[in-house]
């Protein structure tokens, strides 16, 4: 008998296009048993551990875990042993014998893949400083439904060059549509990814775009950062008249209203920021399906969820 390995969700590269693609349309089909969600997750636990704050993705994790037949135990970083008394791989190696699977938000990206080499079961990124997959696959998620389709897509992203635009830029060459960032020269990367291009002329980027996305200019550890250098990458809607007609805007939340985006551009039939926050939930619990499917969940009879 050969052990499957354990499904860890830490960053999109790491998983099969084919995967990622079935996961999207179990969050679709999840989405659709909204009022009758199957009890996939009956007896299973799930760790929630923060370093730093949040709203929806602790909420979204503790509903699905919950909606879905689970249990979650939420623990502060800081009031854990590993904040000081204890190793990354005690700890890990006791939350396997615990729950059935940790989701975990913290600055360090490479100390959360530290611990999932030593859990025995599966790790979730909850945001690290390098990388948001989960929310990127609520995102998704969002485009589908919005604009019947993701490939061919010209999706426009304005501002830093963080954890969240990394996740959409990675994404692109796995759903095939053009990413292009416009993003202040000072702080550009030099990171290979396919279907991406960047410039620093706001306008241009936003040109014909389907989809104008943006996140905060501080993100969260880069507190008094100046943000001057933001001004000319704001979404106002001078940028959004660039996109085509019926441009969606979006952004992962929380938002500097007047910041990275005026409240006419919020109020405007264009923003789905409230149907993107709502889909965080739906694509945790087809994240969650996945990454707990070696820890028993079953799919129930008349339930049809895609295969990974
Ligand atoms: N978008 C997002 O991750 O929100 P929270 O920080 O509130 O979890
Ligand atoms: N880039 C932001 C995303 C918050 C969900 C941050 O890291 O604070």
């Amino acid at each position: 008998m050969t052990t499957k390995p354990v499904n860890h969700f830490l960053d999109l590269p790491d998983i099969p296009a084919e995967t990622l693609k079935a996961i999207l349309a179990n969050a679709q089909t999840l989405k659709a048993h909204k009022f009758n969600p199957p009890q996939l997750f009956e007896g299973l636990s799930l760790a929630m551990v923060f370093d730093k704050r949040s709203t929806r993705t602790r909420m979204s994790f503790e509903v699905a875990m919950k909606q879905l037949g689970g249990h979650t135990i939420v623990m502060n970083m800081e009031e854990m042993q590993i904040s000081g008394a204890e190793s990354i791989e005690d700890t890990a190696q006791v939350l396997s014998r615990f729950v059935d699977g940790i989701m975990i938000r913290m600055s360090s990206h490479e100390t959360l893949v530290e611990l999932s080499k030593y859990t025995t079961i599966p790790v979730i990124n909850g945001l690290t400083d390098w990388s948001h997959p989960c929310q990127i696959m609520a995102d998704l998620l969002t485009v589908e439904e919005k604009k019947s389709r993701i490939e061919g897509l010209k999706v426009a992203w304005f501002g830093d060059f963080n954890n969240v635009m990394r996740s959409w830029a990675q994404a692109a060459s796995v759903w095939n549509f053009d990413l292009v960032c416009a993003v202040p020269e000072p702080l550009m990367k030099d990171e290979p990814f396919q279907n991406v291009s960047f410039t620093q002329d706001a306008m241009l980027a936003a040109k014909d775009a389907d989809v104008i996305v943006t996140d905060t200019w501080v993100s969260m550890g880069q507190e008094g950062k100046s943000i001057s250098i933001f001004d000319p990458y704001q979404v106002n809607t001078d940028l959004m008249a660039q996109a085509q007609d019926d441009a969606i805007f979006m952004h992962c939340m929380p938002i500097h209203r007047g910041e990275e985006v005026t409240n006419e551009v919020l109020a405007s039939p264009a923003s789905v920021i409230y149907d993107e926050a709502e889909n965080r939930l739906h694509a945790q619990k087809a994240i969650l399906a996945w990454c707990l499917e070696n820890s028993g969940v079953k799919i129930q009879e008349g339930e049809k969820i895609n295969e990974y």
